[in-house]
């Protein structure tokens, strides 16, 4: 039997009606995520060409700088987020400052602000290893037809009304959430279309994969190396298995497929962690949540902390609900 898969553009419109505020402007607002996607899909998987196909120097053919990658991913997310009139401001871990859109034209109904990482894990480019785009959309606070604010941007995470990553892997995938679970789209390169590959993602209540960076163990607190041992214990279903690829969305996207948890915690060195809650640990919580998942700093609920910067980090754990109840847990009695 042949089966027609559905393409994410067909998804986003068929869905439409689901989103509490269906209005199209969302949709339009993932149509440009895809389409970017697909953009800086094409020019990650040529990196390794860069030095071959290069221009001399530093210059490309037409002139411009030969840029960074993130850099490149950067700058195709803004411009394609920029041309529909949806967006209000765009925050990017790129930036040291939030961008405002439209901000001189008073008659704009721009209502959507983007909160974008434009590439995660970007020390995995030189090694070919996949890295990812991660994305977290909110209604503005302020009032339509007036400049962007910070407070727009410093929304708690549960707030959210969309978020998402790309992964650039052995193949690309778009997956995303409206608050109405989490969907998986591959990309086929011959056609240029996101396909819905995996529908209804769910993390297993359960796994045995912990990923985290245990170069770190001596500066992590007592929890977490509690938590760490309690893995690598002998037991019916341990020790657990270690996976850390160094790339949060390609972590997160393995965990969620096959039951795991993503540890990022405080250390004597960075006390607050090294990820951004803003545009790396909301959105990854919120798709979390909705794949049954669970996200916190191993006290809080991700999404309830109260934001106070743009790019403020937080001691992030997440993944499959028991193994993150197990950590929080370790951390408790730690205290
Ligand atoms: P980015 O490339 O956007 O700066 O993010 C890298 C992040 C995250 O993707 C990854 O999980 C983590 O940094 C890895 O950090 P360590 O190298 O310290 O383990
Ligand atoms: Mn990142
Ligand atoms: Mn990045």
């Amino acid at each position: 039997m042949t089966h027609k898969k559905q393409t994410l553009g067909e998804f986003i419109i068929e869905n439409q009606s689901s989103f509490q505020y269906s209005s199209g402007e969302l949709s339009s607002l993932l149509n440009s995520i895809r389409l970017a996607a697909k953009v800086v899909n094409h020019e990650v998987n040529k990196a390794g060409l860069v030095d071959i196909i290069g221009a001399a120097g530093d210059t490309n053919i037409q002139g411009e700088d030969q840029q960074k990658l993130d850099v490149y991913a950067n700058d195709k997310f803004i411009q394609t987020l920029t041309k529909r009139n949806i967006v209000c401001g765009i925050a990017s871990e790129e930036e040291d400052d939030f961008v405002a859109i439209n901000s001189q034209d008073e008659n704009h109904q721009n209502k959507y602000v983007v909160l974008i990482d434009p590439l995660d894990g970007s020390s995995n480019i030189d090694v070919n290893v996949s890295v990812g785009t991660i994305f977290s959309i909110y209604r503005r606070v302020t009032p339509v037809g007036t400049p962007v604010q910070l407070e727009d941007f410093l929304q708690k995470g549960s707030e959210q009304v969309a978020a998402g990553y790309v992964v650039y892997g052995t193949s690309t995938m778009l997956v995303y959430t409206t608050g109405d679970g989490v969907n998986g789209f591959t990309l086929n390169p011959a056609i240029g279309s996101f396909y819905l590959s995996h529908p209804d993602m769910q993390f297993p209540e359960d796994g045995n994969i912990y990923s985290v960076n245990e170069g770190n163990y001596i500066h992590f607190p007592q929890g977490v190396k509690n938590y760490i041992k309690y893995c690598q214990e002998e037991e019916e279903d341990r020790p657990y298995t270690s996976r850390y690829i160094g790339s949060l969305v390609s972590d997160f996207h393995r965990n969620m497929i096959k039951g795991g948890i993503y540890l990022y915690p405080q250390s004597s060195k960075n006390p607050n962690g090294k990820l951004r809650l803003l545009y790396e640990c909301n959105p990854m919580a919120f798709l979390a949540e909705q794949a049954n998942g669970k996200s916190s700093d191993g006290f809080t609920r991700t999404m309830d902390v109260e934001p106070t910067e743009l790019h403020q980090r937080v001691p992030f754990i997440c993944g499959s609900k028991n193994m993150v109840e197990k950590a929080e847990e370790f951390m408790r009695n730690a205290k």
